[in-house]
């Protein structure tokens, strides 16, 4: 290369799963049959509502321009409603939600607008990799905390106190917990918000995972005063089998909103106004339609949990989420290697534990996005590979 990169770059590697699915692409095309049980990204689809308002939308003259930079009144209302309705949380619609491409967008433009260079973040080990990415890329500096199995997986703050917070100004949490499926608690949340103020840390939830197998709507928005120190991150992701959409957004004080609009709307100029109204149709589906979606996860769960006994791994029977997430055995040696041997024996891709912190060394992850017969499939595939 003549050009040399920015030294940014050299802080980050390429994600994970970009350079994984490339290695699985080649693998198709050498006429390989791979079941990939890795990545989360719904394979139901949205309701029938939601296409039909796209769809409509769509075939209007007046729908292709520019559309505001914090996203239609419209759709702020719904997700303003939405959050009363099932996490009983009441946000002003017109300063204190910001639409967002998603919540991955959201974790970068939040580090944007509050990290400087050399300010400490505290990320979550295991966690979903961009949290300490995206600090490295701002000239952060990443440092971990540990959740672990004997504790929850809910984080130890006597011995995060025990360290020098002083330049904390940032900690990422997220509950329901991706990657171990833990639901998170209000207890855990006060002592959460309790903790970011006698710290002043600005304190964001990375919420996408609520309505997956999970029916406690749990929100850090809930907490007596938690608009002083906290913003949350939700999306359509998940919850509305819309991963491939991008439609997220962020709450919180409209001081805090603020600050994340600075960035945001240098970035990007707002999203197409069909999408919009059909997130809004999304929102308003009636709650059975995520019993709908779940009903298919719970029978996926099944099978999931079965190929996790065929691994000899050890896992929780209560997490909620789209994923199961177990303990290999202690006989192999790493995650790493096991999901690798997975992989090119019996031709089907687990998400090893590593990815998410040196925590999730002893772990891995498999998705429920894959229909029964695919699971059933790899399920066979791996007993005959355990022999
Ligand atoms: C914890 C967590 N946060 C955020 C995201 C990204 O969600 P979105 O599609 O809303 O950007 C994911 C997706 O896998 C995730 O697991």
């Amino acid at each position: 290369m003549i050009v040399k990169p920015a030294d940014r770059t050299g802080k980050v590697q390429e994600y994970y799963f970009s350079q994984k699915l490339a290695q699985i692409d080649r693998m198709r095309r050498e006429g390989a049959d791979i079941i990939n049980l890795g990545i989360g990204s719904p394979d139901q689809p949205p309701s029938e509502n939601t296409i039909a308002a796209l769809v409509s939308e769509a075939r209007k003259p007046n729908s292709h321009g520019y559309q505001s930079y914090t996203g239609i009144a419209a759709l702020r209302m719904a997700f303003s409603e939405w959050y009363k309705k099932y996490f009983h949380v009441e946000l002003n619609p017109d300063n204190e939600i910001l639409l967002l491409m998603g919540s991955k967008e959201g974790i970068m433009h939040i580090s944007m607008a509050f990290v400087n260079p050399g300010d400490e973040v505290l990320v979550p080990d295991p966690g979903y990799p961009t949290y300490a990415s995206v600090t490295n890329l701002v000239g952060g500096i990443v440092k971990k905390y540990d959740l672990l199995e004997k504790n929850g997986w809910f984080p130890d703050l006597d011995a995060i106190e025990q360290s020098d917070l002083s330049r904390v100004k940032m900690m990422w949490i997220n509950y329901p917990h991706m990657p171990s499926g833990t639901p998170g608690s209000f207890a855990l949340f006060e002592k959460l918000i309790a903790f970011s103020q006698k710290h002043r840390i600005l304190l964001c939830n990375d919420n996408p995972y609520s309505f997956i197998l999970n029916k406690k709507y749990l929100s850090l928005l809930q907490v007596d005063g938690s608009m002083e120190t906290a913003l949350e991150l939700n999306s359509l992701s998940k919850s509305h089998n819309m991963a491939g959409w991008r439609i997220g957004m962020v709450a919180g004080h409209n001081e805090y909103i603020k600050e994340v609009l600075k960035v945001k709307s240098n970035m990007d100029s707002g999203m197409f106004l069909g999408m919009q109204m059909a997130a809004v149709e999304a929102l308003n589906n009636p709650e059975s339609w995520y019993d709908t979606v779940n009903a298919i996860y719970i029978e996926r769960r099944k099978i999931v949990e079965k190929i996790m006994d065929v691994l000899g791994c050890r896992f929780d029977k209560s997490q909620v989420g789209l994923f199961v997430w177990g303990r290999i055995p202690d006989k192999i040696p790493g995650c790493e290697n096991y999901v690798e041997e997975i992989l090119n024996m019996a031709h089907v891709f687990i998400t090893p534990g590593f990815i998410f912190g040196n925590n999730g060394e002893r772990y891995i992850r498999i998705s429920l996005c894959a229909n029964e017969k695919r699971l059933a499939e790899a399920k066979e595939r791996l007993i005959k590979m355990m022999g």
